[in-house]
């Protein structure tokens, strides 16, 4: 009994003991499970991860086969003018144009089967395809590639290559369109700001001061610099090139000593002074 009770005793000590002060070992397995539960939750969060990463795959998987169908080539983007497929083994990678230029297709287009946007219809509307890069450029080039108005002149525009622009003259009378992304006839570029020079007269003749040869010719409000021909003179009474005999002023008269073939006659009347041919030209827009 004694040694029973001795023993309980015992055991009652070793209990409150127990539940007092926590042995190692039982710190120890605290620890061990917490440890296990963070693990689990992490186990957790990977499975879940892992799943959406297959779920994706499939999907693109699911995507590719949809883009590629049977063939490897090259595809339109769907939203975007400025990307492209290319399926290789059945899986589409997307690809893109340089910056400002659209898909055309294999083998087609300026570059890299790129064109300029409006040669190959984007924006376009109805298939809700739009450019989706951003304009990698600075003035005047927004984008890298591209045709841009002259911020200044109408009959001049900019031609964007890599980022790099160079200004081109529209050839003959034309005038840039933006609309048109190309050199067009004057009366089709409305809101084009007209030239002084051209004031009051759009499409016609206008004389220049001092000068026999040259005059203007107004073409959709902007000037271009224009000469009679060889033995004629610009007439400022009928605005047309006439004989230079039949031209008050302008008559050729004997020269003296040496003379420069090339000078052209000039209006002798007191008050306008000889405009040369330099000069001119640098009046010219
Ligand atoms: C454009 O310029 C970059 C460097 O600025 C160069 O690496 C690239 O090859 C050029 N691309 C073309 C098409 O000239």
């Amino acid at each position: 009994q004694v040694k029973r009770r001795g023993r309980r005793q015992r055991e009652g000590v070793s209990q409150t003991r127990f539940l007092k002060r926590p042995s190692h070992q039982r710190r120890l397995l605290r620890r061990i499970s917490l440890s296990l539960g963070i693990m689990e939750s992490t186990l957790k969060i990977v499975c879940i991860i892992s799943a959406l990463c297959i779920s994706m795959a499939f999907a693109q998987q699911g995507k590719s086969k949809e883009i590629c169908k049977k063939d490897d080539g090259f595809f339109p983007h769907e939203d975007y003018c400025d990307y492209y497929y290319e399926c290789v083994d059945g899986v589409a990678y997307v690809q893109e144009c340089p910056n400002g230029l659209a898909y055309s297709g294999p083998g087609r287009g300026l570059m890299d089967k790129c064109d300029y946007p409006h040669r190959v219809g984007c924006p376009d509307p109805e298939n809700r395809r739009i450019m989706g890069q951003p304009a990698k450029g600075s003035t005047p080039c927004p984008y890298l590639f591209g045709i841009y108005p002259h911020e200044k002149s109408c009959t001049r525009y900019w031609l964007c290559w890599n980022g790099t622009g160079s200004v081109q003259m529209c050839p003959f009378s034309l005038l840039y369109n933006e609309q048109e992304h190309a050199c067009d006839w004057p009366e089709k570029v409305p809101g084009c700001q007209q030239h002084p020079l051209c004031k009051g007269a759009p499409n016609g003749l206008k004389a220049i001061e001092g000068s026999c040869v040259r005059y203007w010719q107004c073409v959709g409000g902007y000037p271009r610099l224009q000469r009679c021909p060889a033995g004629l003179a610009f007439d400022q009474e009928t605005f047309r090139c006439d004989w230079n005999g039949n031209v008050p002023g302008c008559e050729v008269t004997p020269a003296p000593e040496e003379v420069d073939d090339e000078a052209p006659p000039v209006r002798r009347s007191g008050q306008n002074r000889r405009v040369t041919a330099a000069e001119e030209e640098a009046t010219h827009n």
